[in-house]
């Protein structure tokens, strides 16, 4: 027989098999149906099939068993369809969605803080909420009611929302870590997953499915998924995500792999293979810098181009510039103005790279910074007045 590659090599040995199957079983006086080269042919070998499938028992059994062959010999379908990657390197300017993380709680308790994030961003991104220490405490046990009611709030402002973050090691619920057998903490980490996507499906569409897996060096970070799975921990939750919700955006999100150093070499690594078995879409840069040791915009350019060319996405996803009185010398009017530079530039090359969608900051207001107020690192100063980075970034992101 000819070899034929691939699988018409498996499609074509069915159809052999079945020629024979069909003229060992053919019922005296049953015409054979001549092959046209108009008929496709998969539909050939299911008009064959069927009609040997009326056959005798016997002739049945020895049917199945060819189907069986051919559903083994068939190459594995893919996960889920590549989303088409972002093309083309020269962006044309366009508006870039500006976004903040949010904390419910202040939501809540401060009016003036729901006002400013209400007025100055379109995309909102849970602070800790979604985090799975918060969302699954105990195992089963799920409590999404604070994600409900920022998604709720999201919606009805018009908003959409970031979901940060599916597994973060660091941020993972002791409950996981007494876990003993793999398989058990691999069934752990996919119901998560399924569980807390599936609810937002259609609500929330871009996602941090994995967080900081990373070491300064490049290597996997030790937590509760990598000691027990190892590094394939990060590629089952992507494929879990991705079957969970075909539609949603799928990122990974790491933070001081923004220049040329060890983490982006290995970042650059991982995604490229989550990429290829088409389980990512996008990469975020968390860019929590400060001002006096930042990355300059050509080497922020440079990186997001790295990504774009691997086919990702990418996103700015945790903005925030340290500018306290320590951090550089100067006045507080100089050391504002160093910071406006230093998100203006991080915009900039967003603005410069096709493949860059959103900026997001890592807080509304310098009053609630995880940082501490002191550091004076956001958009907003801690009384909710503009600094000179928010018209910067807001110059920077426009069309
Ligand atoms: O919820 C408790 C509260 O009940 C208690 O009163 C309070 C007392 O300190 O602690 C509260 O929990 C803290 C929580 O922030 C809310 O304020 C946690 O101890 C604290 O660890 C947690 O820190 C968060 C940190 O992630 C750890 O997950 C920060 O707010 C949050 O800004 C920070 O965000 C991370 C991103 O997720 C990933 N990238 C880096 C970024 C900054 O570290």
């Amino acid at each position: 027989m000819r070899r034929i590659p691939g699988a018409a090599a498996a499609i074509g040995a069915v159809l052999i098999l079945c020629t024979s199957v069909q003229a060992s079983v053919r019922a005296p006086g049953a015409a054979v149906a001549t092959r046209s080269a108009d008929i496709p042919s998969e539909q050939l070998l299911e008009r064959r099939l069927n009609r040997a499938a009326r056959m005798t028992v016997r002739s049945r059994a020895r049917v199945h068993r060819l189907r069986l062959k051919a559903v083994k010999r068939r190459p594995p379908a893919p996960v889920a369809p590549v989303p088409a990657p972002v093309v083309g390197l020269t962006a044309p300017r366009r508006s870039i969605p500006l976004g903040s993380s949010v904390v419910l709680k202040h939501l809540r308790d401060d009016a003036a803080y729901e006002a400013a994030l209400s007025r100055e961003f379109v995309q909102l991104t849970p602070e800790n909420e979604l985090k799975m220490n918060r969302v699954q405490p105990e195992q089963g046990r799920f409590e999404f009611a604070e994600v409900d009611a920022l998604v709720d709030y999201a919606s009805t402002r018009g908003k959409t929302v970031r979901g940060h973050t599916l597994i973060f090691g660091k941020e993972t619920p002791a409950w996981v870590g007494r876990i003993l057998l793999a398989g058990d903490v691999e069934a752990a980490l996919r119901a998560h997953v399924r569980a807390v996507m599936s609810r937002y499906k259609g609500r929330i569409r871009e996602w941090d499915v994995v967080n900081e897996a990373l070491e300064t060096n490049g290597t996997f970070r030790h937590n509760a998924w990598f000691d027990k799975l190892g590094e394939r921990y990060v590629e089952i939750a992507f494929a879990e995500a991705r079957a969970t919700d075909p539609g949603a955006r799928l990122f990974y999100n790491e933070f001081n792999a923004e220049t040329n150093n060890f983490k982006r070499a290995s970042e650059l690594n991982l995604v490229r293979k989550l990429r290829a078995k088409g389980l990512l879409d996008g990469v975020g840069l968390q860019l929590h810098t400060a001002i006096n040791g930042y990355p300059t915009r050509s080497e922020l350019e440079e990186t997001m181009r790295l990504f774009a060319d691997a086919g990702l996405e990418v996103q700015v996803t945790e903005m925030d510039v340290i500018a306290k009185g320590d951090a550089a010398p100067g006045s507080l009017t100089a050391r504002l103005d160093l910071q406006a530079s230093v998100f203006k530039g991080a915009a900039d090359a967003c603005q410069a790279v096709a493949a860059c969608t959103r900026f997001t900051v890592w807080g509304v207001t310098d009053r609630y910074s995880w940082m501490g107020a002191e550091e004076i690192p956001l958009l907003l100063d801690g009384s909710y007045t503009a600094k000179p980075a928010l018209a910067a970034v807001r110059a920077a992101l426009s069309a």
